[in-house]
């Protein structure tokens, strides 16, 4: 059975990452790199959700969606910041994120930051059509978590645990606040060529930072070699990373009429592992 009345709550987690070694999924240096991109582009990334979200709030006329979406706000920004950690770890240990993150904030602040100078309704329009980005981008971050929620042959692999929760716990929350983005974009606007628009502006951008990251993140680490896509797709054989395949299908999935992401990965699995997450659990 589904949880129907969640109430989202940030968790003020800790991680200790002194103990971190470079690659963390052992002698997998693509599946680390590969996952460090969550590193470079998620801080940047849901500042800026949390921006476009705290811009929208005096629009919702919706109690539940209201407490839903400042919810959202809370683990957004807290996931931010156990992100940006793991930055600086990657930093300290010679591997200098910020060539590629500033041009990250770049994307988010120059190009889909705010519009001041437009007319009030022009900054409404962009501002729902930056809410239905986040929307897009919200349904991968739900299929990633459900997936990385069941991925036991990180499990199998040794992954680092401390890594391990971290990843999960977001992931969980994902899942949790799966319907909060959709939600208010439907809210606010429910045509359905508005999300199909915004998933089309979204998808390739997205695909093309994750590989420019990796590769980033790999030409830093002396001992990694290069990434190809043999390597990728091996380890998506091996269940250590999602098939393209399945990101493909993914992706598809948000373009059926029907579609709402509580169709996407479990609640109930979720609340479950927050409720035995180290770091969930410690947080105050
Ligand atoms: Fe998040
Ligand atoms: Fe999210």
């Amino acid at each position: 059975m589904e949880p129907d009345n969640l109430v989202l709550q940030p968790r003020d987690v800790h991680f200790d990452w002194a103990e971190l070694p470079m690659h963390w999924v052992p002698e997998e240096p693509v599946t680390t790199h590969v996952m460090n991109v969550l590193h470079l582009l998620l801080p940047a990334g849901e500042r800026w959700f949390v921006r476009t979200f705290q811009q929208a709030v005096p629009l919702i006329t919706d109690d539940d969606l209201r407490e839903d979406v400042l919810g959202f706000i809370g683990q957004e920004a807290m996931h931010a910041e156990a992100h940006s950690e793991v930055l600086d770890h990657l930093l300290a240990k010679g591997l200098d994120p910020r060539p590629f993150t500033n041009r990250v904030e770049w994307v988010f602040d120059r190009i889909l930051g705010d519009r001041p100078n437009l007319t009030a309704h022009r900054q409404r329009e962009q501002l729902i059509e930056r809410i239905a980005i986040v929307a897009a981008v919200e349904h991968f971050t739900a299929y990633l978590g459900d997936w990385m929620l069941n991925a036991t042959a990180l499990d199998r692999a040794g992954i680092d645990p401390t890594m391990l929760d971290l990843l999960r716990w977001h992931a969980a929350e994902e899942v949790e606040h799966r319907s909060v983005a959709f939600d208010l974009m439907r809210h606010l606007d429910r045509r359905y060529a508005r999300r199909a628009r915004a998933m089309l502006l979204s998808a390739p951008p997205l695909l093309w930072l994750w590989i420019h990251g990796a590769r980033f993140l790999m030409a830093g680490d002396r001992t990694a070699g290069r990434l190809t896509l043999r390597d990728f797709r091996r380890a998506g054989r091996r269940g250590l990373l999602p098939t393209g395949h399945d990101l493909f299908r993914a992706f598809l999935r948000y373009f059926h009429r029907g579609y709402h992401p509580k169709q996407e990965g479990s609640t109930s699995q979720a609340v479950a592992y927050l409720a035995t997450s180290p770091a969930a659990r410690d947080a105050h």
